[in-house]
C-alpha cells in the first residue's frame, strides 16, 4: 500500500494555524503536505504544473494575516479552481475565493477573535452527519465575505449574520470563515474528515503501522545492503524514535552514540540505554565526556557561552567517536516536519531558531549522507510511532529537555557539586508530580539552582545555603507558556522533600512567570 497515494495539498498563506490543518488531516489518516501559496511561481507552468505533478485528492487553502485589499495580497491563479480537484478554502482562503469569483469582501476594522456560534443551513457536504443546527466554532478574522462567490451558496451563517460557510457542491469547492482545524471548533475533526473522505474521496492510508513498513523499506533502499549508519542519541523522543526505526531497518549496522556531557539528569544515560536495547538489536556507544565538558565550563557564567561550549565540544567528541565506526557513510537524525516546513516557508526561516539547534556544520565536515526517517512527521505522530515501535511510555511522554542540559539551569558557573545538587532536586520534582498524577498534564517541570544564598534554621542551627527555584509550565509548542497552577499540597511536598533531602538547599521558591515576557528556561 502506498501511504502517499491518497494525499492532500495545503497551500499556506501564512496562518498561525496552518500546521494544525495538516495535523487534523493526518488524524483523519490522510497524508498531506504544506507548501507556500506561491510554489512554482518562478518556474514554467507555475503552481498549476506543481499541483498536477503533486496529484492531490484535494487542496486546502489556509488562512493568513493578509487582507485581500492589501497591495500585493497573496493569491493563487484562478486556474487552481478549475482542475477538478476539490478545494476547502479557510478564512483568508475563502475571502480570496470571493474576491477571485465575483463575491464581495468587506473590510473590517475589528477582528473577530474567539468562539462564535454558527447556524448550519445545509447539513450535507462539510456538515454531513452533524446532528445539530447550531455549533460553536473558532473565529479569527478581520475582513469578511459579504456576498458568496459566484456559483456558491451559503451553507452556514454566524449568529451575527456573517457568512460562515459556502459551497459549490457540483465542483467540490467549499469555503469556511471559521477555523475547523482549531480544537475549540466543535466537530472540527468531523468537518475535516468530511472533506478528506466524503468530498475528496481519500482513503485512510496514513497510519503509523503502514508508515513503519514504508520507512523501513526506504531506509534499506537508501543505505544499501552493507551501508553503515551512525546516530547521535540524546535521550529525547526524536533521536530515540529515529534510532529505533533505523535499527528496525538495518539492525547492528546502526551504531548509536550517546555522549554524557556531565550536565544530564540523574541516570539519564542508563535509562536511554535500557529502553533502546530492550526492544532493539542495536549497538550503543556510551561516551563519558563529562570531565571534558565540566572543565571547559569551569568559571563560565554567560548563558550563550555555555551553549556554545557545549555545542562545540559535543561536535568535536561526536566526530572523533564517529570516525571510529568503520565504514559509516550515513548519519541518522530526528529532523521533524515542522523544521522542514520552516526551511521552505515563503516567510523565510523563523528568527526563533536557536543557535545551538544548528549542528549543520557537523555534517558538512564529516561528509556523511543524511538519513532522516521522521522528516514527514509532526511531534504527536512521532510519539504514536514510538509507541507502535515498542518504546517505553516514560521515554515517549518525557518532558522536553534542552541540549545544554542542567548547565542552563545552574545560574552562574557550573561545577560538578552544583550539578549534583540540582540533579537530586530535579529527581524529587519529577517524582512528586508523577506521584500526584500531574506529570502528563505538564509541558515541562524542572528545578533551577540560583546563585543566591539565604539564611535558614535547621534544628537549632542557623544555615546559610542555596536557593532553588521550581518551574512548571504548560505550552503547546514552547513559543508561549503559562505557569502551572499546581495544588499547594504537591508544592509543599516538593519543597519539604528538597529542603530535607538535598544537601545544600535551604529555600525553595516557585516561579509564577509566563512566557512572554519570561522565557521557559532561566538562561
Ligand atoms: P525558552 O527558554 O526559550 O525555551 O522559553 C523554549 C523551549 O526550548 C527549550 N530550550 C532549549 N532546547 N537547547 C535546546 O535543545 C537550548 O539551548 C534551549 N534553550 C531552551 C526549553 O527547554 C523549552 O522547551
Amino acid at each position: 500500500m502506498d501511504i502517499h497515494a491518497q494525499k492532500l495539498l495545503i497551500l499556506d498563506f501564512g496562518s498561525q494555524f496552518t500546521q494544525l490543518i495538516a495535523r487534523r488531516v493526518r488524524e483523519s489518516k490522510v497524508y498531506c503536505e504544506i507548501h507556500p501559496y506561491n510554489t512554482g511561481e518562478k518556474s514554467k507552468g507555475g503552481l498549476i504544473k506543481f499541483i498536477k505533478e503533486y496529484n492531490p485528492k484535494g487542496i486546502i487553502l489556509s488562512g493568513g494575516p493578509s487582507s485581500v485589499f492589501d497591495k500585493g495580497a497573496p493569491r493563487v491563479p484562478k486556474g487552481v479552481y478549475g482542475l477538478g480537484i476539490p478545494i476547502l478554502a479557510i478564512c483568508y482562503g475563502m475571502q480570496l475565493t470571493a474576491k477571485l469569483f465575483q463575491g464581495k469582501v468587506e473590510r473590517s476594522k475589528h477582528r473577530e477573535y474567539g468562539p462564535a456560534d454558527i447556524i448550519i443551513k445545509d447539513s450535507t457536504g462539510l456538515f454531513h452527519g452533524i446532528k445539530k443546527d447550531k455549533i460553536k466554532v473558532w473565529m479569527s478574522h478581520g475582513d469578511k465575505v459579504a456576498t458568496a462567490p459566484k456559483g456558491y451558496k451559503v451553507t452556514a451563517i454566524s449568529a451575527n449574520s456573517v457568512i460562515a460557510a459556502v459551497s459549490n457542491t457540483e465542483k467540490g469547492l467549499y469555503g469556511v470563515q471559521f477555523h475547523p482545524e482549531v480544537v475549540h471548533t466543535a466537530h472540527g475533526k468531523h468537518i475535516i474528515k468530511n472533506f478528506t473522505h466524503r468530498i475528496c474521496k481519500a482513503r485512510s492510508t496514513w497510519t503509523m503501522k503502514s508508515f513503519i513498513d514504508t520507512t523501513v523499506e526506504n531506509i534499506r533502499a537508501q543505505v544499501g545492503p552493507d551501508g553503515r549508519v551512525i546516530c547521535g542519541i540524546s535521550g529525547g523522543v526524536d533521536s530515540s524514535v529515529a534510532a529505533a526505526l533505523v535499527a528496525k531497518a538495518i539492525g547492528k549496522r546502526l551504531t548509536c552514540i550517546f555522549v554524557d556531557n556531565g550536565v544530564l539528569r540523574k541516570n539519564e544515560g542508563d535509562e536511554v540505554y535500557k529502553t533502546l536495547t530492550k526492544n532493539f538489536d542495536v549497538k550503543i556507544k556510551k561516551v563519558d565526556a563529562s570531565d571534558i565538558f565540566l572543565k571547559k565550563l569551569k568559571g563560565v557564567a554567560d548563558p550563550e557561552r555555555k551553549r556554545k561550549i557545549i555545542g562545540n565540544t559535543f561536535i568535536r567528541i561526536f566526530e572523533a567517536e564517529a570516525a571510529l565506526v568503520k565504514g559509516a557513510h550515513f548519519l541518522a537524525q530526528g529532523t521533524l516536519y515542522p523544521d522542514v516546513i520552516e526551511s521552505v516557508s515563503f516567510k523565510g526561516p523563523s528568527a526563533t531558531i536557536k543557535s545551538h539547534h544548528n549542528v549543520g556544520g557537523l555534517l558538512k565536515r564529516m561528509k556523511l549522507e543524511l538519513v532522516e526517517p521522521l522528516r514527514e512527521l509532526f511531534k504527536d505522530e512521532v510519539r504514536v510511532l514510538g509507541k507502535e515501535l515498542g518504546l517505553a511510555d516514560e521515554l515517549i511522554d518525557r518532558h522536553p529537555f534542552p541540549g545544554p542540559g542542567l548547565a542552563i539551569r545552574i545560574i552562574g558557573s557550573v561545577s560538578e557539586e552544583r550539578c549534583e545538587v540540582l540533579r537530586e532536586a530535579d529527581v524529587i520534582v519529577i517524582e512528586e508530580i508523577r506521584r500526584a498524577g500531574w506529570y502528563d498534564k505538564i509541558w515541562q517541570a524542572f528545578a533551577v539552582l540560583l546563585p543566591v544564598k539565604t539564611v535558614g534554621v535547621m534544628g537549632d542551627e542557623r544555615t546559610y545555603e542555596n536557593t532553588l527555584a521550581v518551574r512548571m509550565v504548560n505550552s503547546v509548542d514552547g513559543m508561549t507558556a503559562d505557569w502551572v497552577r499546581l495544588p499547594y499540597e504537591v508544592l509543599e511536598r516538593i519543597s519539604s522533600r528538597i529542603i530535607n533531602e538535598v544537601h545544600g538547599v535551604n529555600r525553595v521558591v516557585y516561579d509564577i512567570s509566563s512566557k512572554p515576557p519570561s522565557t521557559i528556561e532561566w538562561e
